[in-house]
């Protein structure tokens, strides 16, 4: 396939960036999206040219370091797929294709198509984890989980952080990501402990990094590529009137 590729160069977070053309030729419809770019920064590197910078790593749908925006979508157009899952058999020769970073103010663009998501790690770093004793593991029946919650928890934990709920809400919300991880450690014993104080601290993280407020246009579960349900949002909400409701200690 021949395709006509409209990617979002930016030299640096200060600067303005803008859609540059570029022809990619003999690209095989087995390449994924990713593989179709690394050929594009050979050719680029060959006529002494700077290579366009994007994000990956695993390459295999579980990371989440992958974060493109393809004619108008988070992570393309297949649903629940991520970007480095998307092969290029999706595409017809001579299609134009738009690539651009994820955009909202939260995740600032480093460089191309490389954007800063380390908001997501002050989220989870204000209370995305279970504090535990040391010592041996806890004998497994000893602290037994109905079926349903822990089906819902494991649903939660799917989250790869990847971003796209965000740059697929006109709000630019963090919602989805924040309820996904609150709701994961809330449905379980072990995250009961501090499930008030958790859920307190990562909302007001959230609304410090600048993430805007979900008005249920329910775009980021269309762009997740983990499925997480909008459902878990509503628990966030019930999570978080409950702890401020009570006390933040416990
Ligand atoms: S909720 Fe989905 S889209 Fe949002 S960060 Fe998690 S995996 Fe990515
Ligand atoms: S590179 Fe790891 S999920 Fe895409």
């Amino acid at each position: 396939m021949r395709l006509n590729l409209n990617i979002w160069r930016q030299v640096g977070r200060d600067t303005a960036g803008r859609l540059e053309d570029y022809a990619a030729a003999d690209v095989s419809p087995d390449m994924s999206f990713l593989e179709m770019l690394d050929v594009l920064n050979e050719q680029l590197i060959a006529e002494g040219g700077d290579p366009i910078a994007f994000d990956h790593d695993c390459r295999e749908g579980i990371c989440g370091a992958c974060s493109l925006v393809i004619n108008g979508q988070a992570h393309g157009p297949d649903r629940e797929t991520t970007t480095c899952q998307l092969h290029m058999r999706r595409f017809r020769d001579g299609d134009v294709i738009t690539v651009e970073p994820f955009r909202a103010d939260a995740f600032p663009v480093v460089k191309d198509l490389v954007v800063d998501r380390s908001a997501f790690d002050r989220i989870l770093a204000a209370g995305g984890f279970v504090s535990v004793n040391t010592g041996s593991a806890p004998e497994a029946n000893s602290l037994p989980v109905p079926r349903p919650d822990a089906e819902r928890a494991m649903d939660a934990a799917a989250c790869i952080g990847c971003g796209a709920c965000v740059a697929a809400c006109p709000n630019a919300a963090a919602m989805l990501f924040v309820a996904a991880k609150v709701s994961h450690l809330a449905l379980l014993p072990q995250g009961e402990p501090e499930r008030r104080a958790r859920v307190v601290a990562m909302v007001e993280q959230m609304d410090r990094e600048g993430f805007g407020n979900c008005s249920n246009h329910f775009e980021c579960e269309a762009a997740c590529p983990k499925g997480i349900s909008v459902a878990n949002i509503a628990r966030l909400n019930r999570e978080y009137l409950r702890a401020s409701l009570g006390s933040r200690e416990s």
